[in-house]
């Protein structure tokens, strides 16, 4: 007679899938594997993870490539010789499963969006706890209007586009030039500055101008024909969203008064600008522009994808 090894029924519901790292190099570091499923503190949702996305700060993590000045920092605060975080995953969209019994602002059931800045593990994985507020990061309700997939690539993205937007303190009826609009935080960046009654200039390489124009680009540059710093047009702010070009540069097309802002610089992520980030979506004054859509179990090649450089947008992550 056959007698079936005896499995308690607990084991499947305490496990759950998860991609981790834990050493720094290429996509191939990074291994699927099945581990416990987190269980949420007093101040902390358990969120069903439905979509993840591939940030370029991912795949920075991952290879550990930082500019050398960043280096020894980035090393000291993810882990000198291998990373403290197995978990990558930088931003999320899913469900609340369960809660902690000190949470207020959300419920069983919820349908939520957000970050994992610095927390203990990221969104690689069916299950992630997050605080329902933290320093470092933001949850707040997923846009009603957008399904998982879409929703979880706006994070990171339209607040980087937004803080900087701030930043450059710009107001209705000026004008500003994105360089780098075909990225995600480009992308972002193009829709917000037009929802903000801005005239926007979009640089880009020639196979990505239809894309800019479709996001509300009013004018556009192909950076392989012409040099954005030799235009004769002034701009009120110079926006670099992929952090190749340098404010000495920008200086010859900025206004006397004009603003340069980039991702280079250090940025704060706010509930206050996720809501807004919300608000513009149900609005449709942001749409994410999804490039190309991975499960997880194909992570690594969503990986090589995005090492490339050339990503448009945003690259999804589907989990569920
Ligand atoms: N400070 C922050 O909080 C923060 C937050 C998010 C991201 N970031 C940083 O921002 C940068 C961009 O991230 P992202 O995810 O938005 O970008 P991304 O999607 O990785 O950028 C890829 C895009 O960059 C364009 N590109 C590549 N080389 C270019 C060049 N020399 N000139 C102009 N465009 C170029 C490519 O378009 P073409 O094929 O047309 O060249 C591609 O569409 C990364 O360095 C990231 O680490 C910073």
């Amino acid at each position: 007679m056959n007698v079936r090894p005896k499995v308690e029924k607990s084991y499947f519901f305490n496990k759950m899938k998860a991609v981790v790292y834990h050493k720094y190099g290429p996509p191939e570091v990074l291994q699927r594997v099945e581990i416990e499923k987190p269980v949420p503190k007093d101040n902390e949702i358990l969120v069903k993870v439905h979509a993840t996305s591939v940030t370029s700060g991912d795949v920075r993590l991952r290879s550990s490539d930082f500019p050398p000045l960043f280096w020894l920092p980035a090393r000291l605060i993810f882990g000198l010789f291998k990373p403290k975080r197995k978990i990558l995953g930088h931003e999320f969209a899913g469900v609340v499963e369960t809660k902690g019994n000190k949470v207020t602002q959300f419920q069983i059931g919820d349908a939520v969006f957000g970050t994992t800045t610095l927390l203990r593990e990221g969104a690689y994985s069916e299950y992630v706890c997050i605080p329902e507020t933290w320093k470092n990061g933001v949850v707040a309700r997923k846009p009603t209007n957008l399904n998982f997939n879409t929703a979880a690539v706006l994070p990171i993205g339209a607040m980087t586009a937004l803080f900087l937007l701030e930043k450059s303190d710009v107001q209705s009826g000026q004008n500003i030039l994105v360089y780098g609009a075909s990225g995600s935080v480009g992308s972002y960046t193009v829709q917000i500055a037009k929802s903000m009654g801005l005239e926007v200039t979009a640089v880009c390489s020639g196979g990505n101008i239809e894309m800019v124009k479709s996001l509300g680009a009013d004018d556009t540059v192909d950076y392989s024909q012409q040099d954005y710093s030799a235009l004769d047009q002034k701009y009120d702010v110079v926006f670099d969203a992929v952090g190749k070009t340098t404010k000495q540069k920008a200086k010859k097309v900025l206004q006397p008064k004009g603003a340069f802002v980039s991702v280079k610089m250090l940025t704060k992520e706010k509930t206050t600008h996720l809501k807004h980030i919300k608000t513009l979506a149900e609005d449709q004054k942001i749409i994410p522009f999804i490039d190309r859509s991975f499960p997880l179990e194909d992570l690594v090649e969503a990986h090589r994808y995005v090492d490339s450089g050339r990503k448009k947008g945003n690259v999804v992550i589907t989990v569920v």
